[in-house]
C-alpha cells in the first residue's frame, strides 16, 4: 500500500488554519473580527454555498471535480515518462493562468531555479524548466539561448489560442524548430495545450498533427492548475500526480461542507471579506515562510486579483470591488516590508504560509563564546530560527493590532501542496459569491488586449489603433 493511501498519514498531513490573530479577543474590536460578525454571515454564506454547489453539479464550474479526473492524469503520465528521460529542457510558452500554476509547482516540489543549476543526476533526472511568460525581447532571447532546441520540449499553453504573447512565442519557436530539427520533427518537440474545439491553436494542432492535451471548457486559466496546464508540467518534473490530486481531493472533502465555520476555504474568504467590509482592510499580503511556497504566493496573487477585481456585480451594478494581493517572503521581507506592516496604515491582512517540518536539518555551530550576541545562536538549527522568526512576527503584528491568519503545511510534499492550491481556489470562488461578483471572468483585461491588437495590425482592430493614435497626449505638456 502506498503511504498516501493510509488514513493516518493523510490525517497527519492535513493543512491547518489558525485564525486567532484575526479575532477581536486578540487584537481588539477596532481591527479584529468578532464572533457575531462571523455569525452574521451565516445566511449569505449558505446562499453562496448553494449557488456554487449547483454550478458544480451542472458542470458550469469545472475546477471542483478535477482532482477525480484520473483518466487525464494517466494519459499525461504515459506521455511524460519517456519525455522526461529524453529531454534536457522543458520550456513553457504561456502566460497568466497558463503559466503560474506550473511555476508554483516547480518551485514547491521540483527545486525551482536551483534545480536548473544542478546536474541532471542531482535534479533527480528531470529536465530543467523554463517559463517564458513575457515578451521582453532580452529575457526571451536569453531563455532561448539557454535551452538548445534539439534537447528541448516546448509546451505551448493557451486556452484561447489568441493570446498575443504566447502566440508570438509559439511562432518564434516553431520557426526555430523547423531550422534546428527539421520540419518533420517539429511535432516531437512541440506539444500544445488548448481548448477542445475553439481557438487558433486547435486549428494548427489538427493541421500539423501535433500532440495536444485539452484544457476543459468549463475551467478558466487561473483555476486550471489541476488540468493538463499544471499536471503535464508536473509530470515532467517527476511530481507524483496521484499524490497531488489526492491532496486536492482531501481538501475537497473539507471545502465542500456547507457550514462555513468548519470549512477552511469558506472561513478564510469570510475573514478576508469581513476585514475589508467592516474594518477597511483591502490588502491581502500572502507571506510565505518557505522558499518552496514563494511562487504559490505569486500564483495566488493572480487568482485573487483577477477573480475579485470587478467593476460590475452579478446584477450589473457598478461596485468596483477587489482585494489587492501582495506577496512577501519570510524572513527576507521582515527586513523590507515588516516596518510597513507594523506601523503603516491599518489596511492589510497578513496570510502566513507556514511549514511545520522541513526536509533538512541545518545545525548552527556554536562558535565565538566570547561574543554572547552571536554565540547564543549556536546549538540551534536554522529550522528553529526560521520558525521562531515567524512566530515572533505573527505575535508582534498582533501586539500592534494587525490581523493575520496562518495556513500550516505539516511538510511540503505533493499531497500538502495539492491541498493548498485547491483550498485557495475554493476560497476565491466563495469570496466572489460574498462580494456578489463573477470571479470567473476578466473583462478588464480585454480592453488593453484590443488596443494591442490594433497597434500590431490584427484585422478587425483598426478602429482601436486609430482611437489610440488620435488620443495620444501632446508631448509639449506634462512631459519632461
Ligand atoms: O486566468 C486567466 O483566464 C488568464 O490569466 C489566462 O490564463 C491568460 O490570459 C492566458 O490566456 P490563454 O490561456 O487563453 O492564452
Amino acid at each position: 500500500m502506498r503511504k498516501w493511501r493510509s488514513k493516518k498519514w493523510q490525517r497527519r498531513m492535513a493543512l491547518r488554519l489558525d485564525y486567532n490573530y484575526m479575532m477581536s479577543d486578540f487584537i481588539g474590536v477596532k481591527h479584529g473580527i468578532e464572533e457575531k460578525d462571523l455569525a452574521g454571515l451565516g445566511e449569505i454564506s449558505g446562499r453562496v454555498h448553494l449557488a456554487l454547489k449547483e454550478k458544480r453539479e451542472k458542470g458550469r464550474i469545472g475546477f471542483f471535480d478535477l482532482p477525480y479526473d484520473r483518466e487525464t492524469a494517466a494519459k499525461i503520465t504515459a506521455f511524460a515518462k519517456p519525455a522526461l528521460k529524453r529531454f534536457e529542457n522543458v520550456v513553457i510558452l504561456g502566460i497568466g493562468g497558463s503559466c503560474l500554476g506550473a511555476r508554483a509547482l516547480h518551485t514547491a516540489l521540483a527545486g525551482g531555479w536551483w534545480a536548473n543549476l544542478a546536474g541532471r543526476k542531482a535534479r533527480g533526472r528531470i529536465p530543467r524548466f523554463f517559463f517564458a511568460d513575457n515578451v521582453d525581447p532580452e529575457g526571451f532571447s536569453r531563455l532561448m539561448n539557454a535551452a538548445a532546441p534539439k534537447k528541448t520540449l516546448y509546451l505551448a499553453i493557451s486556452k484561447s489560442g489568441t493570446t498575443a504573447e504566447t502566440m508570438s512565442q509559439f511562432l518564434i519557436v516553431h520557426k526555430l524548430l523547423e531550422k534546428e530539427v527539421g520540419r518533420k520533427k517539429v511535432a516531437e518537440h512541440l506539444v500544445v495545450l488548448t481548448d477542445a474545439q475553439q481557438g487558433r491553436l486547435r486549428n494548427i494542432v489538427d493541421r500539423e498533427g501535433l500532440t495536444d492535451f485539452i484544457i476543459p471548457d468549463n475551467v478558466g486559466g487561473r483555476f486550471s492548475v489541476f488540468t493538463p496546464v499544471g499536471l503535464l508540467p508536473a509530470a515532467l518534473m517527476g511530481i507524483d500526480l496521484e499524490l497531488l490530486l489526492a491532496g486536492a481531493a482531501a481538501m475537497d472533502q473539507r471545502t465542500c461542507r456547507e457550514d462555513f465555520l468548519s470549512n477552511p476555504a469558506y472561513l478564510a474568504a469570510a475573514l478576508l471579506f469581513l476585514a475589508d467590509r467592516t474594518r477597511g482592510k483591502y490588502v491581502t499580503v500572502m507571506m510565505s515562510y518557505s522558499d518552496a511556497l514563494w511562487d504559490v504566493a505569486d500564483w495566488f496573487r493572480q487568482l485573487w486579483a483577477e477573480s475579485l477585481g470587478k467593476k460590475l456585480s452579478t446584477s450589473g451594478n457598478a461596485v468596483f470591488t477587489g482585494l489587492t494581493p501582495a506577496k512577501a517572503l519570510g524572513v527576507t521581507d521582515q527586513h523590507s516590508q515588516t516596518q510597513l506592516y507594523m506601523e503603516g496604515p491599518f489596511d492589510k491582512v497578513l496570510v502566513f504560509l507556514a511549514v511545520e517540518s522541513f526536509a533538512c536539518r541545518v545545525p548552527i555551530p556554536a562558535l565565538y563564546p566570547e561574543l554572547p550576541d552571536v554565540h547564543y545562536l549556536g546549538g540551534h538549527t536554522m529550522e528553529q530560527l526560521f520558525t521562531a522568526e515567524r512566530l515572533a512576527t505573527e505575535y508582534a503584528l498582533a501586539q500592534a493590532d494587525r490581523p493575520s491568519f496562518t495556513i500550516t503545511l505539516p511538510e511540503v510534499n505533493p499531497f500538502t501542496v495539492g491541498q493548498l492550491l485547491y483550498l485557495l481556489e475554493v476560497q476565491t470562488a466563495f469570496a466572489g459569491g460574498l462580494y456578489n461578483i463573477n470571479p470567473f471572468d476578466q473583462p478588464g483585461v480585454e480592453l488593453g488586449k484590443h488596443y494591442t491588437y490594433g497597434l500590431m495590425g490584427r484585422s478587425g482592430y483598426d478602429g482601436k489603433r486609430e482611437e489610440f493614435e488620435n488620443r495620444q497626449p501632446k508631448k509639449d505638456k506634462y512631459f519632461l
